[in-house]
This record gives structure tokens, C-alpha cells and sequence, in this order.
């Protein structure tokens, strides 16, 4: 039977769930894939975490060093999070010719070239299933299954913890902060929370996805980024009542005049897929020419979710001889002749605070016409101190008309203030 050797650098949440599943499935994968999968070490420095997962003293390493010169050690598992020291431990697993599993998305968007240089340098293994969508089959989804297919665009819901605090003010009526607060007692959302409520993560994610989706490297620098903190409950409310969920999407395009890839707020239509992925979970949808659209649902995060990912990642290395690498050319020079749109064609949803008084709707609506900006929709509400809440839903059209038509909106006399500007996803 065939040994694989492996070291588990982190003991944190996705850490420990991966040692969990590798002790649990031990006997499956010697029945099922011929495979005997040894835990040969792990690096970690709270001893006490490591001890009350039942690993053996003996197995705790006090350095990389120690894991890369271990010839037992064939494959490494990085789940530290973060660019350093998780780089520079990579690169030691890589250089020492041991094939590396990595969960750490920010790593991969920010430096996937240069560590793939270095595991085809010496004929290694690079996985990182999961990098993107926690348990999802979503990378190996792109690698591996849509060769058939021009992939013409990958939307959806690629962070829980924003999902999370969405779903809570749609459907428990809360505020940002209350939510939010409620998201960070549960674990799902940081102390820190500013890499998933500002997009960051959801950007890292699509920068990977996007780079599969469209066989060309997709920088992070190449997405439009914002983040759920200006939504309101009156933003979702007003959505809500115009047939819309307001939900943080990472959405890629291939189009004709060129890669178009954002992260940003967006009301979907409530009787769409995407409208009822709830609380933590994460949903992808894809369109390829030839298969029309796939949809990936499930857990995003987790202990066990995206352990399962990281096992599913080191069975493949150990059952293939030969590795692949990025479809693509993964450098800079690749990603300088990629094309990207910067004017966005969408729908927006504009939500404006007015004075009641006579034509100011008409101004309005004059100035988005003088803009080529068609109106779908507008609606208003009862005034409440003086002051009118007035959404308005536009058809298609270029971002730049849009905000070319609100900044003069803003100088029309009783136009009190533009509150809201988000784009539907339909
Ligand atoms: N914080 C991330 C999320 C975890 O909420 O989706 C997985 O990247």
C-alpha cells in the first residue's frame, strides 16, 4: 500500500478539522483509494491545542525547518492564514520538494505566480481547493471539468460572514452593527471584521476564480472592490419591497470588450437562486457556452467543510504522478495584456432623501433622460420630517452616464441627499 506522509502546519479551526477527518476516513482511504495517509507531523505552538486534538507529542515539530528536512513528510498542509510566515514556509516545503496544500486565499491571489514557479521548478504539487468556497468542489469544478466550455460568467455569494450579517437585517430587521455584532458572537465574523465586510476575502477569492474562469491571470488589483458597511435597513427594506435581496456577490464576465470582475453589494431578484442562499453559505453560478449554467452551493467555511476540501486536495496528490498547474500564463506579463472593463453596464437601484415639493421628480427624471439613462421604476414613501425617501430603479446603462446624471441630481434645489447607489444583478 502506498504511504503519504503529511504535515499539518496550524492547528487553528480548519486545521484541526483537517487532523480530524485524516484520523476519522484513515481506514476509507486504505480500503477506497489505496492510500495510507499519515499524519507525520504538525507545527503549531499552543501545545495545548495540539494535545487536545490527541496528537502525540512526539509528532510536534519546533520548525519549519524540522517539517521540510523530514523525508516522511511528502505533502504539507499550510492552514495559518495570512501572507507571512505562510509564504516564506511555503516556499520551504516547495524548494524541499514536498507538495503543498494550502486553504490560504490571500496568499494565492497575491503571490499564486511566483509559488507556482517554484513547485514546477521542482516538480511538485500546488493545490488549493480550499482557497475559494470553503467545502465546495468549485476549484477542480474549473480545472477539471469545463474544458467544453467558454466560461462566460461566475457570480455569487463567495463570503459567509457577509452573508451572514445580509441575511440577519433582511430577516430579523437588524442594523449593520447589530448583526455584525451578532455575527462576531457566533464566531463567523472577526474581531477585526474589515477583510470580510470590506470585501477584501470575496476579492481575494474571485481574483483565483476568475483567473480559472477565464484562463488569463486576474489580478486583485484588477477588481472593483466594495465592501456591506454603508447598507441600511431601509436600503434592504426598499429593496425588499421593489422584489429584491441585497447580497454581497464577486461577479466575473468575459465579454466582448473585455474581462469585467467586481465585489460589491447587489440586489438580486428575491425569486432567484441567489436570493435564498442564507446565512453562512456560499452559492456559484456559473455559465459556460456549451453547458449553460451550473450552479455550486454549500458551506464556505468551517472546520469540517473546508477540511474536506483540504483531504479532497491531499488524496489527489497523493493518487496522481503528474500535477497540473494554472491553465494559463500565470505572470505579470499575462496579466498586463488582459483587457478589463471599467464602465459597468447594470442596473441601479438610487435611493435619494427629497423635499416635498413640486418638481422635483420631474427635474429629476429630466436629468437622467438628458444622460440617456432610462428609468424603470421609481417609488416613494410617505414624508416623514419634511424629507420624502424616493428609490429609483434604472434599465441598463453605462455606470459612467449614471454617475454623470447623479452629481448633477445632487445640485437639483429639494434633492436633500443621494443615500444609496447599488446595482442589480439579475
Ligand atoms: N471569512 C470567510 C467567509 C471564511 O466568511 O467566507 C472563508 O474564507
Amino acid at each position: 500500500m502506498k504511504k503519504v506522509g503529511v504535515a499539518i502546519l496550524g492547528l487553528g479551526v480548519v486545521g484541526g478539522g483537517t487532523y480530524n477527518i485524516l484520523k476519522e476516513k484513515k481506514n476509507d482511504f486504505k480500503k477506497n483509494q489505496g492510500l495510507d495517509v499519515v499524519v507525520e507531523a504538525v507545527l503549531e505552538k499552543n501545545l495545548d491545542r495540539a494535545l487536545s486534538l490527541g496528537i502525540d507529542k512526539s509528532i510536534i515539530a519546533s520548525s519549519i525547518e524540522e517539517i521540510v528536512t523530514n523525508p516522511a513528510v511528502d505533502i504539507v498542509v499550510e492552514v495559518m492564514g495570512g501572507v507571512e510566515p505562510a509564504k516564506t514556509f511555503v516556499l520551504k516545503a516547495l524548494y524541499s520538494g514536498k507538495s503543498v496544500v494550502t486553504s490560504n486565499k490571500e496568499l494565492f491571489a497575491k503571490h499564486w505566480s511566483e509559488l507556482e514557479a517554484e513547485a514546477k521548478k521542482m516538480n511538485v504539487g500546488l493545490f488549493f481547493e480550499a482557497s475559494c468556497v470553503g467545502g465546495v468542489p468549485i476549484i477542480r469544478t474549473l480545472i477539471d471539468s469545463m474544458q467544453g466550455n467558454k466560461i462566460l460568467s461566475l457570480k455569487g455569494i463567495i463570503n459567509g460572514t457577509t452573508n451572514y450579517i445580509l441575511t440577519k437585517m433582511s430577516t430579523a430587521g437588524y442594523s449593520y452593527e447589530e448583526a455584525l455584532k451578532e455575527a462576531q458572537k457566533l464566531g463567523y465574523a472577526e474581531f477585526n471584521p474589515t477583510a470580510d465586510v470590506e470585501g477584501f476575502d470575496a476579492t481575494y477569492k474571485l481574483s483565483i476564480l476568475s483567473s480559472l474562469a477565464f484562463n488569463t491571470k486576474i489580478p486583485i488589483e484588477s477588481i472593483h472592490r466594495e465592501g456591506i458597511t454603508n447598507i441600511t435597513k431601509e436600503d434592504i427594506a426598499f429593496a425588499k419591497e421593489l422584489g429584491y435581496n441585497i447580497k454581497l456577490l464577486g461577479v466575473g464576465k468575459n465579454t466582448d470588450k473585455g474581462i469585467e470582475v467586481r465585489v460589491h453589494p447587489a440586489l438580486v431578484p428575491l425569486d432567484s437562486p441567489l436570493a435564498s442562499v442564507s446565512d453562512s453559505f456560499n452559492a456559484v453560478s456559473i455559465v459556460g457556452d456549451n453547458v449553460g449554467e451550473i450552479m455550486l452551493y454549500g458551506r464556505g467555511a468551517g472546520a469540517l467543510p473546508t477540511g474536506s476540501a483540504i483531504v479532497s486536495d491531499i488524496i489527489f496528490a497523493g493518487t496522481h504522478q503528474t500535477y497540473y498547474y494554472a491553465p494559463f500564463e500565470n505572470n505579470e506579463k499575462g496579466a498586463k495584456e488582459t483587457k478589463f472593463v471599467r464602465d459597468f453596464n447594470t442596473q441601479y437601484f438610487i435611493k435619494l432623501s427629497v423635499k416635498d415639493i413640486t418638481g422635483v421628480l420631474s427635474k429629476i427624471s429630466g436629468i437622467f433622460a438628458k444622460n440617456d439613462v432610462s428609468i424603470e421604476e421609481a417609488k416613494q414613501v410617505a414624508e416623514k420630517d419634511g424629507v420624502v425617501p424616493m428609490v429609483i430603479v434604472t434599465h441598463s446603462g453605462p455606470e459612467s452616464a449614471v454617475n454623470k446624471a447623479i452629481e448633477k441630481i445632487k445640485t437639483v434645489d429639494g434633492v436633500v441627499s443621494v443615500d444609496s447607489i447599488l446595482r442589480i444583478e439579475k
